[in-house]
């Protein structure tokens, strides 16, 4: 079972950020999640729509420029990293998923993120882009065949992982209150991997791998790794 830390090792670290990263990589993590938002000619990494719980500033994150952004502190103690910032970091030590929140993949900002994986020399399966708009993948796999997509759902649909087969998807991204031991057969019928969030419990990672999934989103990829005997 592959452990993806989600946001990075954000249990110990503040989230989305280099440091969280670091301790991913330090534990043996064998992909790290994170979420980006594009904010004027860049993607950032960053989860909430608004500043608030990880910033403690008011207001959206869409209302400040990218100067200010970067002045903030996650916590009160790490930067909000670029997406370049974050491939170039990481580099190549373990796969990347992508998290598209929030924006209209739309805005020319595709080729920037294909440039960022460039640069950070990721090989086109070494990254994973996911989003739960299934509109803003679809546009991503016409443009890009190569890339691998990821589907996420929060809800176990009556026809199972097809929407995902429909997308032409690598994986499917569920949430854990939903996966089934049927909705896994039913992905795996159709050659998706199946990776469950966000599971940080003993307890759920051990029923997990009864139902076989391929992996998981853990904000705490050490002590799953401990717990897994991985
Ligand atoms: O990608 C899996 C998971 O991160 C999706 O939900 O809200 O934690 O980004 P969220
Ligand atoms: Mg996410």
């Amino acid at each position: 079972m592959q452990i993806i830390a989600h946001r990075g090792a954000s249990y110990e670290a503040p989230e989305n950020t280099l440091s969280a990263f670091g301790r991913a990589l330090d534990a043996g993590a064998d992909a790290i999640e994170l979420d980006v938002y594009p904010l004027q000619d860049e993607w950032i990494v960053f989860h909430d729509r608004y500043l608030q719980r990880l910033t403690a500033h008011p207001g959206r994150l869409g209302d400040l420029t990218l100067d200010q952004v970067r002045r903030l502190k996650v916590f009160g103690q790490q930067a909000v990293p670029t997406l370049s910032e974050a491939l170039d970091f990481i580099a190549g030590r373990c796969w990347v998923n992508i998290e598209l929140k929030g924006a209209d993949i739309q805005r020319g900002l595709t080729k920037q993120l294909l440039r960022a994986q460039r640069q950070a020399g990721f090989a086109a399966e070494q990254l994973v882009v996911s989003s739960f708009n299934h509109h803003w993948l679809r546009q991503l796999k016409t443009d890009h065949p190569e890339h691998r997509i990821g589907a996420l759902t929060t809800s176990c649909p009556l026809n199972y992982a097809a929407f995902a087969s429909e997308l032409d998807a690598w994986s499917v991204h569920i949430d854990v209150d939903f996966v089934t031991p049927e909705f896994v057969a039913d992905a795996h019928a159709r050659d998706l991997q199946v990776f469950v969030f966000t599971v940080d419990e003993p307890r759920d990672m051990d029923e997990l791998k009864v139902m076989g999934v391929d992996g998981i989103f853990t904000n705490r990829p050490a002590d799953a790794r401990q717990h897994l005997k991985l």
